[in-house]
C-alpha cells in the first residue's frame, strides 16, 4: 500500500507533521510514503494514495520540531522523506538528533542550513518600495523577492517585528505576504516579477554607479558575498555587468587622473564600511526615516575578528559626518577610558545600536535626540548582519539604547551595568554606561570609574575565552 500525503504551500510543515504523526505512530515504513507538495507534477502517484491512518499518541525529540520546519521549507529533491525517516529513527533514540556523524542527521542540518542561510539573504536584500496612498494614515510599502526555499512563512514573523508601525506587503513568486493594520496574512499567490522602478530607484543607480571602484573589482569574491542569483532583487543590480565590462578601462583614465582629483566622497565612506553585504544596503537604507536627514549610514569598524565588539547608541553630530563611529567628544573620551581599562580600542569591533544620526535642528546647530524604540527595532538588521559577521567572543552594550538592541531591555542600565546577561543572539552581553552620560553629569567620576571598571572586565573575559582550547 502506498501513502500518498500532498502537503499544501502555505501550512507545509503542519501538513507534514499530521501526516507524519499518523504514519509514524503506525509504524509505517518510509518505502510506502510518496511525499510530494501539492500542486507539484514531483510525486509518482498523484494524489491517490491510500487514507492516512488515525494518529496514535506519540513523542518526539525537542530539537527535532525546529528542524522539522525548516527541512519541511526545502526545495531539496527528498527532503520531506528524509525528515521523515530521521523521525522513526529517533523514537528509540532520542539522541539521534545530537549525533553528528549520523549520515541523515547530518544532510538534514545541511538543508536545515541552507534554509537559515536563505532566510538571512532575504532579510538583508529584502528592498521596500513606498506605495502610501494620498491620505492614507499608514505608510505603505511593497516589496519584490525571490527566495530559494519556501520559506516565507518562516520569515514572516521578522518582518512584521521589524516593521509592526507601516504597512506592506513582500511578493515573491508563489507567495504575497501582506501586513495591514497590524495583521499578516500569507497567501498562495502565482506572481511574476514586480515591476517596482522610478525615480528613487533611477538616483540609487546613478549613486552605485559613480561609488563602484573599478580598481577595487575582485568577482569571484563580489559573486559569493553577493551571489548572482540575488542580483534579481536589486535595483543596482543590472547596472553591474556592464560596470565589470568597463572596468579596465576605467581603472586606466582613473590612474591617469590620479593626481588631480581626488576620490569622490561616497567612495571613502563605502571603502570604509567593512562588512560584506552591508555596504550597498545599508547606504540606501530606508528602514526608518533617520536616513533621509542624516548625512550617511555610519557602518562599524574594526577588525573583521574582533573578539569585543562596543554597541553605542547612535552616532553623534562628528560621526554623522565623518562617516566614522565614536570620533566625536564622546569617543574620546571612549578611546581615553578604554585605554585606561587596558583596551586598544583599534582591537575591538566598534559600532552602534542605530547608524543614522538622529537629530533636531537648532539654528545652525544639530541637537541629539535620542532614536525612538521603533527606529531601534528598525535599524537591528544591521546590528545583526555585524554581529553575524564578527561573531565576537563578547559585546559590551554601552547605554540604554544599547542594552535595548542587543538584550531586549533598555531600562535600569545602571542597576545592570556590570553584569552579563545573554544577549538575543545568544552571545554573552556585559551592559555598562555610555561615555555621553559621563560628559552629562555634573560629578561624572563614579559613572567614570564604572565604565572603566566594566571595561577591563571585558578585556578580562575576552583575555580568558582566547586562552581556552579552540573546541570549547
Ligand atoms: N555616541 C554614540 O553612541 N556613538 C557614536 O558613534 C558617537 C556618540
Amino acid at each position: 500500500m502506498i501513502y500518498a500525503p500532498r502537503l499544501p504551500r502555505i501550512g507545509t510543515f503542519d501538513a507534514w507533521r499530521d501526516a507524519a504523526r499518523a504514519l509514524a505512530s503506525n509504524d509505517v515504513p518510509p518505502d510506502q510514503i510518496d511525499w510530494a507538495m501539492q500542486d507539484s507534477d514531483a510525486g509518482l502517484f498523484g494524489a491517490s494514495g491510500a487514507p492516512l491512518p488515525s494518529a496514535r499518541d506519540m513523542t518526539v525529540p525537542k530539537a527535532f520540531i525546529p528542524l522539522a520546519r525548516q527541512v519541511c521549507a526545502s526545495r531539496t529533491a527528498g527532503a520531506h522523506d528524509l525528515l521523515y525517516r530521521v523521525l522513526l529513527r529517533s523514537r528509540g533514540a532520542p539522541r539521534l538528533l545530537s549525533n553528528r556523524a549520523d549520515p541523515q542527521v547530518q544532510r538534514l542540518e545541511e538543508i536545515g542550513k541552507n534554509i537559515r542561510r536563505d532566510m538571512h539573504k532575504m532579510k538583508a536584500f529584502v528592498r521596500f518600495r513606498e506605495v502610501t496612498e494620498q491620505g492614507a494614515n499608514r505608510r505603505s510599502f511593497l516589496s519584490w523577492f525571490e527566495p530559494d526555499h519556501r520559506i516565507e512563512e518562516l520569515i514572516g514573523g521578522f518582518f512584521t517585528r521589524r516593521f509592526a508601525d507601516m504597512d506592506w506587503a513582500i511578493v515573491t513568486p508563489e507567495v504575497t505576504m501582506r501586513f495591514a493594520a497590524g495583521d499578516l496574512s500569507v497567501k498562495a499567490v502565482q506572481s511574476a516579477r514586480l515591476d517596482l522602478s522610478d525615480e528613487t530607484e533611477a538616483l540609487w543607480k546613478t549613486y552605485y554607479a559613480n561609488i563602484f571602484n573599478p580598481a577595487r573589482l575582485k568577482i569571484k569574491a563580489m559573486q559569493s558575498e553577493m551571489p548572482k542569483k540575488y542580483w534579481k532583487n536589486l535595483p543596482e543590480a543590472e547596472l553591474i555587468p556592464e560596470l565589470i565590462a568597463n572596468a579596465e578601462a576605467q581603472v586606466r583614465v582613473m590612474q591617469e587622473q590620479a593626481q588631480s582629483q581626488p576620490p569622490p566622497r561616497a567612495a571613502k565612506v563605502l571603502d570604509r564600511l567593512p562588512l560584506r553585504e552591508m555596504p550597498c544596503a545599508l547606504a540606501s537604507c530606508a528602514r526608518c526615516p533617520l536616513g533621509a536627514k542624516a548625512t550617511q549610514a555610519v557602518a562599524g569598524e574594526g577588525p573583521r575578528d574582533a573578539p569585543l565588539m562596543i554597541v553605542g547608541e547612535q552616532p553623534g553630530d562628528y560621526e554623522d559626518l565623518a562617516g566614522r563611529p565614536f570620533v566625536g567628544p564622546a569617543g574620546q573620551l571612549f578611546d581615553t577610558l578604554a585605554l585606561e581599562a587596558g583596551l586598544d580600542r583599534r582591537a575591538a569591533y566598534v559600532t552602534n545600536a542605530v547608524k543614522h544620526f538622529k537629530f533636531t535642528p537648532r539654528g545652525k546647530r544639530r541637537i541629539h535626540q535620542s532614536p525612538h524604540r521603533s527606529e531601534v527595532e528598525a535599524c537591528r538588521i544591521w546590528l545583526a548582519e555585524e554581529i553575524e559577521q564578527i561573531r565576537p567572543a563578547l559585546i559590551v552594550a554601552m547605554g540604554a539604547t544599547a542594552a535595548q538592541a542587543l538584550t531586549g531591555s533598555g531600562t535600569d542600565v545602571l542597576k545592570r551595568a556590570g553584569r552579563v546577561e545573554e544577549g538575543t543572539d545568544g552571545l554573552p552581553v556585559l551592559v555598562t554606561v555610555h561615555p555621553s552620560a559621563i560628559l552629562r553629569a555634573s560629578n561624572g567620576s563614579a559613572l567614570r570609574a564604572r565604565l572603566i571598571g566594566d571595561l577591563k572586565q571585558a578585556v578580562e573575559m575576552c583575555d580568558r575565552i582566547a586562552a581556552l582550547p579552540p573546541d570549547r
